[in-house]
């Protein structure tokens, strides 16, 4: 082929060779059929990986799964847009392509234990979406199909950063005997995948033996599990013995002791995303669109606690020591419906917008000449401006009048039961005051002696939520 560009400049805007582009590749049947595959693949498991968040212990997995979710959700909303620019509505986006991967899907779902789970999703359902991606980039036409060939591209960037996760998180957790005793089970997942012809369907199929695979952990159908589990770091998860906000709100006390209070108020947000997880979860048939935000929302609540972890570790703290509770997010969960939690979440975060809430967050970081703290309040600050926006979006149009909004969300929020004192009457917690320890560990590492006042602090949730009902909150 003697052919040539001018003065030998890359060729078609350097997407690739002209041998590439003379494949005749994928139809667009072929493309949007396959894409369609793609898309209820990553729906499905963003929707897994949320429904799993509360009820796992493992807080590093929590944290995952918030991530791996997110990400999966904003693949989907890209695969929408591009089956929409190649097809005219009604879409097909909500059908189930093939019933195989539905169960395949549903079985890792349901997978009855952390360890099934994580085999399911990351040593199934993930390796098959990165095989399908893989493929379309191989046999689609990179000239015609550059728009989805340049969406497969972006998602296995992210999808190969969950698997590399999942794969070391499955070396440290799980052992040949555990994975063994999954073997059938393991099986199952296989030959799901293989009647499905592999996730996008391209794969011969065994030819139909006219017995349909049975369900197994599946069978019974998924029950969501609102109550939130923690692991042993979080020994003590009743505990509201620690008052963060009126120590964080006096003017009294000095800025350096305050990071530490906002670091636990960081990883306590922890909270948020097992409350999230509960009302994306419970509330079904809405737009698309919703759930896309709403899963955002959530990862950002994650990476809030997360920046917690980080200050505590920055501090030279072990947060093993600081009592991180579940109140908030086992009482809504157990208490409220999904709209009246997300009105009490929206409650919340529009209570932050003001001076006294994520501002002055903001302006303790600065004072306390910890950049780190500023910049995780400046961003945490950020973060909220856009929740409150999503909640304008999401909750406040199920009402016409936006004072009508608050006023439900502060009912719901007054309605829950908090059990300050039932809790220690049943000997779920003592309520103890972790504040000096924690506090001491601190200056000991910032080699200033311990401030009397401050490390006799000793307000806790009893007194003051009667006062300052919706402080004692995640946010
Ligand atoms: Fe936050
Ligand atoms: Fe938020
Ligand atoms: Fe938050």
């Amino acid at each position: 082929m003697n052919y040539a560009s001018y003065k030998n400049l890359p060729m078609l805007a350097g997407l690739c060779s002209m041998e590439q582009a003379m494949q005749p590749g994928l139809s667009v049947e072929e493309c949007v059929t396959r894409l369609k595959r793609y898309h209820y693949g990553l729906k499905r498991l963003s929707q897994i990986f949320i429904a799993r968040i509360t009820s796992e212990p493992i807080y590093e997995l929590k944290s995952a799964f918030s991530l791996h979710a997110h990400y999966c959700a904003e693949h989907v909303t890209e695969l929408r847009k591009r089956v929409g620019e190649m097809r005219e509505p009604p879409l097909g986006l909500e059908n189930i392509p093939d019933s195989n991967l539905e169960i395949f899907l549903d079985e890792i779902l349901s997978a009855p234990t952390t360890e099934a789970l994580l085999l399911g999703l990351y040593e199934n359902a993930v390796p098959a979406l990165i095989r399908g991606l893989k493929r379309h980039r191989e046999q689609t036409n990179p000239l015609a199909d550059a728009p989805s060939d340049r969406l497969c591209r972006f998602a296995l960037l992210e999808l190969e950063d969950m698997e590399r996760f999942g794969r070391e998180a499955i070396k440290q957790l799980i052992d040949a005997q555990t994975r063994d005793s999954l073997k059938n089970w393991l099986d199952l997942l296989d030959s799901l995948l293989t009647a499905a012809g592999d996730l996008d369907g391209t794969q011969p199929k065994p030819s139909p033996s006219g017995k349909p695979l049975a369900r197994q952990f599946s069978a019974k159908g998924y029950k969501f599990d609102g109550f939130p589990k923690r692991d042993e770091r979080f020994p003590d998860p009743y505990n509201m013995g620690v008052n963060a906000e009126v120590f964080l709100y006096d003017d009294t006390f000095p800025p350096e002791a305050k990071t530490l209070m906002m670091f636990y108020k960081r990883l306590r947000e922890i909270d948020v995303p097992e409350m999230m997880a509960s009302i994306i979860t419970e509330t079904p048939s809405k737009p698309w669109s919703y759930y896309r935000d709403m899963i955002r929302q959530l990862w950002d609540e994650a990476r809030h606690a997360m920046m917690g972890e980080v200050g505590f570790v920055a501090a030279g703290v072990d947060w093993r020591k600081v009592m991180v509770n579940f109140t908030w997010s086992m009482a809504l969960n157990t208490q409220l419906k999904p709209i009246e939690r997300h009105a009490v979440l929206y409650f919340i975060e529009q209570g932050l917008m003001p001076k006294t809430g994520k501002r002055y967050e903001w302006e303790v970081g600065v004072a306390s000449k910890n950049p780190l703290a500023a910049t995780f309040q400046d961003y945490d600050w950020a973060d909220e401006v856009l929740h409150a926006r999503i909640g304008r979006d999401w909750y406040l149009k199920e009402f016409d009048d936006p004072r009508e909004a608050v006023k439900y969300g502060d009912e719901c929020w007054s309605k829950v039961l908090m059990g300050w004192e039932e809790w220690r009457k049943r000997g779920l917690t003592q309520h103890r005051n972790w504040w000096p320890d924690v506090y001491k560990e601190a200056c000991a590492r910032w080699g200033v002696p311990p401030d009397e006042r401050v490390l006799k602090y000793n307000t806790t949730y009893q007194e003051v939520r009667a006062d300052l009902k919706n402080i004692a909150a995640s946010g």
